[in-house]
């Protein structure tokens, strides 16, 4: 059979481009043979009878007290939708070293009201207990077991009974019935399966680890997309030490939270304060090119840093480079600098970079960003204590954006002393109790004025 790396979707002949997904040179050959049915029987409890399904009516449904499972990290139970629900099955996918581990082992290390079983399939026991002795936690109830067989996995499962169950990672675990390698689509799938109907049947909650490699000798997570009830990604960049958990797709909330944690000697430390990730250097003399926007992820509201660098090309063609930005939208920005404001910035190498190694993809930061190229285009620093928030249009125009009252209360709780924001954003809010100086513009042009006097 051939499957699509991408999706996971499967045809009996190769092709150049998926038949389900439209992606381009995905499909890959395995070797399959099904042995479902004994699977099916190996992996319940006791075997015999088959669950069949009864229906109901919803109202007869009854939801257990116990709907969700409280994590010791807010972070995570925020990403989470408010805790994890039992009979879920929960993907964490991430880059490989990123702390996916970690993260797990943290929180299931600091629940001890329940028996939590931790199958991995990539370090040893050693290693585990050395990692769990840096990050200085221990429980009883939890169990380590290296197995990388699916079978084996559900033996463990009947004699622990666990209330949790962790696998690390789902591309190293692989199940009889299917033939090919561990790691490829058609295993992945099948123990995914094969671990849902597990989770939905006992209702314990199954928490999968899973990478994504670009190379596709695994099977990516997107195949695993489908079945599972939440993806989180854990991302960040090797070179800051920070984390950022987000839901790509979530049954039980919804996927705008972000959580930040920060990986220190001794585990992931969570950031509750977001703004601390850029405002550490505001007793230092003020640079050009950096501007500070006020940026929401989810509920929350946070400040974060653009710092731009703008310099003659030394070269024909002027380089364009942005980190955390979306770059067409940069252009896209530049472009109404240079048609608009009258800035001539094509012959200009724009670097862009958003510090901490976030990335967003909030309109409001838009002013931010216009901010910091101008800043550094004349080389006039913004003065300390002064941000932005407003998205930019293809006339120049400053257009409002989503709760803004939120972000000018958390601009003014950071002891920010100015924010420069869209007219009109504020219509019916009391900010008079705010120390923060609001000012309100309509066109770049005059947040340039108010910026650099
Ligand atoms: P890990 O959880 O093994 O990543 P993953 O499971 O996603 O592959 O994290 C590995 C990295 O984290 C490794 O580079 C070491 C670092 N780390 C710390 O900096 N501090 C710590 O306390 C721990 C446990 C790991
Ligand atoms: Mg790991």
């Amino acid at each position: 059979m051939w499957f699509c790396t991408e999706c996971g979707a499967d045809s009996p002949k190769w092709e150049g481009r998926c038949p389900s997904c439209g992606a381009w040179n995905t499909m890959v050959e395995e070797r399959v043979t099904y042995r479902k049915r004994e699977l099916r029987t190996s992996a319940r409890r006791g075997g015999g009878d088959i669950g069949r399904s009864v229906p109901q009516r919803v109202s007869e449904i009854k939801a257990g007290d116990e709907t969700r499972i409280h994590m010791p990290s807010e972070e995570l139970n925020r990403v989470l939708g408010g805790g994890l629900v039992s009979g879920s099955m929960v993907l964490i996918g991430g880059e490989p070293g990123i702390g996916k581990s970690t993260l797990v082992l943290q929180n299931i290390l600091s629940i001890k009201s329940r028996r939590i079983l931790y199958v991995s399939g990539e370090e040893s026991a050693q290693q585990i207990k050395m990692r769990a002795d840096r990050i200085g936690r221990m429980s009883d109830n939890c169990f380590i077991v290296t197995e990388t067989s699916l079978e084996n996995i559900f033996e463990h499962i009947r004699e622990i009974e666990p209330q949790l169950l962790v696998v690390d990672s789902i591309q190293t675990i692989s199940s009889e019935a299917v033939e090919s390698a561990a790691g490829s689509v058609s295993q992945v799938r099948e123990c995914a399966a094969s671990l849902l109907r597990y989770a939905k049947d006992e209702n314990v909650p199954v928490l999968l680890i899973g990478h994504i490699n670009k190379e596709g000798s695994l099977a990516g997570p997107k195949v695993l997309e489908h079945i599972v009830d939440a993806v989180l990604q854990f991302e960040g960049d090797r070179q800051y030490m920070y984390r950022i958990l987000r839901a790509a797709k979530n049954r039980f909330g919804n996927t705008s939270e972000l959580g930040i944690y920060e990986m220190c000697q001794r585990g992931l430390r969570e950031v509750t304060n977001p703004s601390e990730m850029l405002l550490s250097r505001q007793d230092e003399e003020a640079l050009s090119g950096c501007a500070i926007g006020v940026t929401l992820e989810g509920i929350r509201p946070f400040l974060i840093e653009a710092q731009a660098l703008v310099s003659t090309a030394a070269y024909g063609t002027p380089q364009r480079s942005v980190t955390g930005f979306d770059s067409k939208r940069m252009n896209m920005l530049l472009a109404v600098l240079e048609k608009r404001v009258g800035f001539k910035l094509a012959q200009k190498d724009v670097f862009l970079n958003i510090a901490g190694g976030l990335k967003v993809a909030d309109p409001a930061l838009d002013l931010a960003v216009i901010a910091a190229i101008l800043s550094s285009n004349v080389d006039m620093p913004i003065p300390h204590g002064v941000c932005v928030s407003g998205e930019v249009g293809l006339s120049g125009e400053i257009r409002p954006v989503t709760r803004m009252e939120q972000r000018v209360r958390e601009a003014d709780k950071l002891g920010m002393k100015t924010i420069i924001i869209p007219q009109g954003s504020l219509k019916g809010v009391d900010v008079s109790k705010l120390s923060i100086e609001v000012v309100e513009v309509n066109k770049v042009e005059e947040a340039f004025r108010n910026l650099f006097g």
